[in-house]
């Protein structure tokens, strides 16, 4: 037993793009999160109420969530380290916040993928609430798609956080296949 506390490592980083109640773009770095349903296909981040983005999304219910490439880490984290309320995030990086098709919210256009979000459902936790969207539209860089129009992580790049140590990383190389290659240990062909 080594404690308590949100222990789990890495974590792609997420940045979350709002529209505040002057249609102005905000976007905010969040690290708790991940998918949490495939049907409907859902995705979950956790905010502080103290959060500008937290404000927007009480009045407009939508959101994006952008995925940073490695090469915008620097801009990804300064979304983390200031506040919409007093700064306008994307310009002061160069980047373009333009709206998104499919929810009122704005997308970060650099970043490689979007997801456009409708929010279902608010869980509060304690510090954290937790927002889930059900996903929309999915937006991507043609040049991070395989032939069959599927995301590649490798081209996706994706900013890996870990938690402990503050650190960001990059993905490294594929080690396997999922639901194969444990196949060799499965003599009975049944499922708990
Ligand atoms: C690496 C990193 C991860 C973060 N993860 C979260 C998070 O999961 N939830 C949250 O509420 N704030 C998180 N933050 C802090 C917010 O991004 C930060 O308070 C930001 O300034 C809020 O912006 P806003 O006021 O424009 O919404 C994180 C910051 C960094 C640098």
């Amino acid at each position: 037993m080594i404690g308590t506390g949100p222990v789990l490592s890495p974590l792609p980083l997420l940045v979350i793009g709002t529209y505040d109640k002057e249609e102005r773009a905000d976007v905010m770095t969040a690290a708790w999160g991940g998918v949490c349903c495939s049907a409907p296909p859902c995705v979950a981040f956790s905010v502080r109420e103290s959060r500008y983005t937290y404000e927007n999304l009480l009045q407009t219910e939508e959101f994006t969530i952008n995925i940073p490439s490695a090469s915008f880490v620097d801009e990804a984290d300064y979304f983390g380290i200031v506040s919409g309320r007093i700064t306008d995030k994307p310009k002061v990086c160069g980047l373009t916040a333009s709206p998104a098709p499919d929810v009122h919210a704005p997308m970060i256009e650099e970043f490689p993928i979007v997801l456009e979000c409708k929010m279902i459902k608010t869980v509060p936790l304690g510090s954290h609430l937790q927002i889930i969207g059900e996903i929309v539209g999915i937006l991507a860089d043609e040049n991070v798609l395989d032939e069959n129009g599927d995301p590649v992580p490798g081209r996706m790049d994706p900013v890996l956080y870990d938690p402990m140590g503050k650190n960001y990383y990059r993905i490294g190389e594929k080690i396997g296949r999922a639901f194969t290659s444990g196949k060799k240990f499965q003599t009975t062909v049944y499922q708990l």
